[in-house]
């Protein structure tokens, strides 16, 4: 078994992470595993204690790992396994200066995002949460011509910002309900967008054109912000706003003023700046606005599967292997 001169490598695991992975690195026998024994964040301050000395961090998206995590963990870390598909928390350029290898989960979350995504779109766009209130509160009153009416996909033009491995299957579950057109921006043409037809267009054609906006990308320092007066100004009134990205491609007071004023018609966010969002948070108090707690890969199936993964891919980086699913630098 793999040992730095007789002793064991320390890894640390910010979280309690479902069985699959934690069994994987005991069966390993290669790692003494400190684990952050909680539902709970680790607070900073013990972030800072736990990795001291560590070899592998296994991490998740609200850690941030950054210059002084690094630091703090010392020249023996080699390897950096987050359970998820997205890295904006994990300082690239400090990681790969010092050489580190990075883990994460992609494809194996990208049905269950999808299917969460499509949920999300179709729950706002037909007012469910909305619905489900009026029959308990008593406000159904009869069947009413125009009462809680709503958008449909059928004949529709969807737009997807950022046709990746996710936009592409949301974009596949979506045709399905008649959509006309698909569009698609981002920074470069994909070849997989001839499996559903996708049109490459301008983000101000997609932001115009578009029934349904779904924002699929990753948060990049060019898609902070993206979504914001401008943007949501150029919507149709009647146009429905999803996003199951990051909350901070969205510019939230800027939404907010677009779904008061009835600038668009309504927004569906799975992701939120900050997680969790206040529950006085004005987005909060708006009848057109679904907001969910960043549960898109919230099957028990994905994630015990990605907690397989994250510790396959730390396993390989502390041995020097080949990682299962190692972000390229
Ligand atoms: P991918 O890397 O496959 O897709 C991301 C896409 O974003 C790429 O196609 C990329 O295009 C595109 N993109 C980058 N910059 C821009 C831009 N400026 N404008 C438009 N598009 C852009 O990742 P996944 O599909 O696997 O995941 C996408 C994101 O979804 C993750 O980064 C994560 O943040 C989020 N996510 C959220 C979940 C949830 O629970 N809500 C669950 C899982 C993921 P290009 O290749 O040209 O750069
Ligand atoms: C990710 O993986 O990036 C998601 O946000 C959670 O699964």
């Amino acid at each position: 078994c793999m040992q730095t001169v007789g002793k064991l490598m320390k890894i640390f695991v910010t979280r309690r992470i479902p069985p699959e992975g934690m069994k994987i690195l005991s069966a390993a026998g290669v790692c003494e595993v400190s684990l952050w024994d909680s539902d709970e964040p680790v607070p900073r301050s013990e972030l800072l204690k736990g990795v001291q000395g560590a070899h592998g961090l296994l991490c998740l998206l609200s850690d941030k790992i950054d210059a002084e995590v690094l630091d703090a963990a010392g020249p023996n870390l080699k390897v950096i396994s987050t359970l998820s598909v997205g890295f904006d928390h994990l300082a690239i350029d400090e990681i790969k200066k010092r050489g580190i290898r990075v883990g994460y989960t992609p494809d194996v979350l990208t049905d269950a995002t999808a299917e969460l995504t499509v949920a999300l779109l179709l729950a706002t766009a037909r007012r469910l949460p909305e619905g489900v209130e009026e029959v308990k509160n008593g406000g159904w009153s009869s069947w009413k011509p125009l009462w809680l009416c709503g958008y449909g996909l059928s004949g529709s033009t969807v737009g997807i910002i950022g046709l990746g491995r996710i936009g592409l299957a949301i974009a596949k579950r979506l045709l399905p309900f008649g959509v006309k057109r698909l569009l698609y921006s981002g920074r470069t043409a994909k070849s997989h967008a001839a499996e559903v037809n996708g049109e490459f267009v301008p983000l101000d054609t997609l932001v115009s054109d578009s029934d349904f906006i779904v924002v699929s990308c990753s948060l990049t320092p060019e898609t902070q912000g993206l979504c914001n007066k401008a943007f949501f100004s150029k919507m149709k009134n009647t146009a429905v706003f999803i996003n199951t990205s990051r909350g901070a491609v969205v510019n939230q007071e800027d939404l907010y003023e677009a779904l008061s004023s009835g600038q668009i018609a309504a927004a569906g966010l799975d992701v939120t700046t900050p997680e969790p969002l206040p529950t006085n948070h004005p987005l909060v108090t708006l009848k057109n606005c679904v907001v969910l707690p960043h549960i898109g890969s919230a099957t028990y199936s994905t994630r015990g599967i990605m907690s397989d993964l994250a510790a396959r891919n730390l396993l390989g980086g502390l041995q020097h292997r080949d990682m299962p699913s190692e972000l390229t630098l």
